[in-house]
């Protein structure tokens, strides 16, 4: 039997690029592509990628579970939350349940989206090494990593809960873990990244950028088609405790990073001058206003080193497009794009 996707996040900035890629991408034949809506405006635009919006609530269990093996949809791509596994789990069992219906050796295959910094320090995982996404001992290190927030400990936890829930289930489980994804995005909804925004976003408040780590890097990419390519393919990509795949070119300082963006900003009058300044407590309170989060989590949410390295994805054939350093080129078009953002 042929494979139907179902993609979600289809409204956001990853899912919705996503989707724009998927609906011109050459992939090996498959049955349906349906895309999760929320609203009948989102329908209506999912169906111009000619993909089939598929109106679903999340929440409930057990429409999940019905609606996913009413369409016998054997992949799921998840690109809604990170941070919390709720969401995850009825689909993931509906997966399992689907398999079982259509018997035979065909695979199912849940596409989790986690994220660089639940690898790095803000989520208690060693940076004092090099720690290839290949490394047996990952699913074990993110089991034992004591991680310094509440909301970092979720995240973690939900990773491992992909992982274990997709085991027992039968199901094939990958975790994407994108690193700064930054540029405009080409999907329908949310056209603009996270971590970029959030530093503008401190900054234009604060009329300054501010540096909220000691040192620190970050990595860039994704994976998505060519994984899908793969598991169409039948080529059994690996999956499970050995499923961790980043999407990454290399590693850039966050303080370059600033750099740039202060500059930009600073050419625009957003801020005073192009000087990164160092935050201490009452600046880390400042910025936590402007992004409402605790003083605490700004430095997750701006920051983090992460010394994990790709190894895994490039077994599937991917391989970055952008040198690490594009980054710093493209900060001055990322931030013209956020301001027309932040400002509507
Ligand atoms: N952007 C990055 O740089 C990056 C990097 C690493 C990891 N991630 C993670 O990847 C995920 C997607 O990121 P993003 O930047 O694409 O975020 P985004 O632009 O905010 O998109 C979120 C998507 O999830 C949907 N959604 C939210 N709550 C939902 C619910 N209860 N049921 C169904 N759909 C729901 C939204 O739909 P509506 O439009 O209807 O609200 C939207 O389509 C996030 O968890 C993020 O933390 C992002």
């Amino acid at each position: 039997m042929s494979h139907s996707i179902l993609l979600t996040g289809a409204s956001g900035y990853l899912g919705g690029s996503l989707l724009a890629q998927l609906s011109h991408a050459k992939l090996p034949p498959y049955n349906h592509l349906y895309a999760l809506a929320r609203s009948e405006s989102q329908a209506a635009s999912i169906r111009q990628y000619n993909a089939e919006p598929l109106i679903l609530d999340l929440s409930n269990q057990e429409e999940v579970i019905k609606t996913i093996i009413d369409a016998k949809i054997t992949i799921i791509y998840f690109l809604v939350d990170a941070m919390k596994s709720e969401l995850q789990i009825p689909l993931i069992k509906a997966l399992g349940e689907v398999r079982k219906q259509i018997g035979g050796d065909q695979d199912v295959h849940f596409l989790h989206t986690t994220g660089a910094k639940i690898f790095s320090e803000h989520a208690g995982m060693p940076i004092d090494r090099r720690i290839l996404d290949t490394d047996s001992n990952l699913y074990e290190l993110q089991k034992s990593a004591k991680a310094p927030h509440s909301i970092m400990a979720q995240a973690i936890n939900t990773n491992n809960t992909i992982i274990e829930t997709a085991q027992s289930h039968g199901v094939r489980s990958y975790l994407f873990i994108p690193c700064i994804v930054y540029g405009e995005g080409s999907g329908f909804g949310n056209r603009i990244s996270i971590q970029t925004t959030a530093v503008i976003k401190a900054a234009k408040k604060l009329r300054a950028v501010y540096n909220v780590n000691p040192e620190g890097a970050l990595y860039i990419y994704a994976v998505y088609v060519d994984l899908l390519r793969s598991i169409l393919s039948g080529e059994n990509p690996e999956s499970g405790r050995n499923g961790y795949y980043l999407a990454s070119s290399g590693s850039v300082a966050w303080s370059d990073i600033y750099t740039a963006i202060a500059r930009a900003l600073a050419k625009r009058g957003v801020v005073d001058n192009e000087v990164v300044k160092e935050a201490d407590d009452v600046i880390l309170a400042e910025m936590g206003e402007a992004l409402g989060c605790p003083k605490e989590f700004v430095a997750v949410q701006l920051g983090g080193t992460c010394t994990l390295r790709p190894d895994r994805a490039s077994r599937i054939g991917w391989k970055p497009q952008y040198s690490p350093e594009h980054i710093l080129d493209a900060a001055d078009a990322e931030v013209e794009l956020v301001l027309k953002h932040l400002k509507a």
